[in-house]
């Protein structure tokens, strides 16, 4: 499968700009925009195909969990739980360059493939007055990686972001130049404070603001590497992958035309089985300790992402 080929808009820093901008997010459309650090691949944090078409745009070969923008605090609030150490984070450093990584609240609505089935989700208020008007205008938390094929360089011109996506998202928000230039710092809870990224806002500044020195979980990327996620998503029935039919007694999660109890994509659609891979093995999950069995996923496009995770959840648990 390939990425669907489309006329990319370049769109102006204006209203009428920033008006399509956050019309195409709310029709499931991925927009590039700037923030203070790179530019993000921005999509609907609510819409499960919106966030799988990331990944897709990208060419991830797995699916790493994605830092979720908003405009404000209070929108920040509404979606995870805050102790007092994050408020007092966010309230010292937002908006701007950092990103805390917070219990997700059970009500939030965002996609499970935003945080990869996990019951944490990555939270940003951005400072770059275009992000904070799109967001605004959008209404809705925006999930955005840097805007780069993966493996490439991140982006901190429209022009790089061009050059790396055009023909594979909806539009690009034309904001000259990022002033810091390297992706924020993140911040995670376990429960004590502790980077699990270096960026833009530097260490001094958080353990000046917390009193008190940060434990350091892990250099460059954080949970990029497979298994270095200690609680990457696993369902606690034993899964069997590249399963023809379901044996007696197993559930069969399906892929394409298949008698299935869920079915990633009846039509064969890797897009689609990326939007619900997440919500059903959470369902299954959710549905006793029978065994699941797993249809053949293609290894194409998003079927490497996909085939990626249901590995790593069918792997031996320790
Ligand atoms: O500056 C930035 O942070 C840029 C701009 C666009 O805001 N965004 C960015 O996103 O760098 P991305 O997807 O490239 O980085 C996301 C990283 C993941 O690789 C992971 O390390 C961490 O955020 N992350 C996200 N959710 C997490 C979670 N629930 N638990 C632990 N780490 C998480
Ligand atoms: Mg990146």
């Amino acid at each position: 499968m390939t990425a669907k080929i489309m006329q990319t808009e370049l769109l102006q820093a204006d209203d009428a700009g920033i008006a399509r901008a956050a019309t195409l997010l709310n029709a499931g459309g991925l927009v590039s925009f700037p923030t203070e650090t790179v530019y993000g691949l921005g999509a609907n944090a609510r819409d499960d195909v919106a966030v799988a078409r990331i990944y897709e745009a990208k060419g991830r070969p797995s699916f790493n969990p994605l830092i979720v923008h908003v405009p404000t605090l209070e929108a920040a609030r509404a979606l995870a739980v805050f102790d007092d150490q994050a408020e007092r984070l966010a309230g010292a450093f937002w908006p701007g360059p950092l990103t805390l990584v917070l219990p997700l609240k059970e009500d939030a609505g965002l996609s499970p493939l935003v945080s990869a089935g996990l019951a944490t989700v990555a939270l940003r208020v951005p400072e770059h007055p275009l992000a904070q008007n799109l967001l605004t205008r959008a209404g809705v938390p925006v999930a955005a990686p840097s805007a780069n094929p993966s493996g490439r360089i991140s982006p901190t011109q429209a022009d790089h972001v061009m050059a790396g996506l055009s023909g594979r998202i909806e539009a690009v928000l034309d904001g000259g130049t990022c002033g810091v230039g390297v992706e924020s710092t993140i911040v995670g809870f376990a429960p004590h404070p502790v980077l699990l990224r270096a960026g833009g806002l530097p260490v001094e500044a958080i353990t000046a603001c917390l009193g008190a020195p940060l434990s350091v979980h892990a250099q460059g990327d954080g949970v990029t590497a497979p298994g270095q996620l200690a609680s990457h998503y696993a369902p606690t029935a034993a899964m069997r992958l590249n399963a023809d039919r379901a044996r007696p007694g197993e559930r069969l999660l399906g892929f394409g035309a298949v008698e299935a109890d869920l079915n990633l994509s009846p039509s064969g659609d890797l897009v689609e089985a990326a939007a619900n891979l997440f919500r059903h093995l959470h369902t299954l999950d959710a549905g006793g300790d029978a065994p699941i069995a797993v249809s053949p996923v293609p290894d194409h496009g998003l079927g490497r992402a996909i085939n990626d995770r249901l590995r790593r959840a069918a792997a031996p648990r320790v």
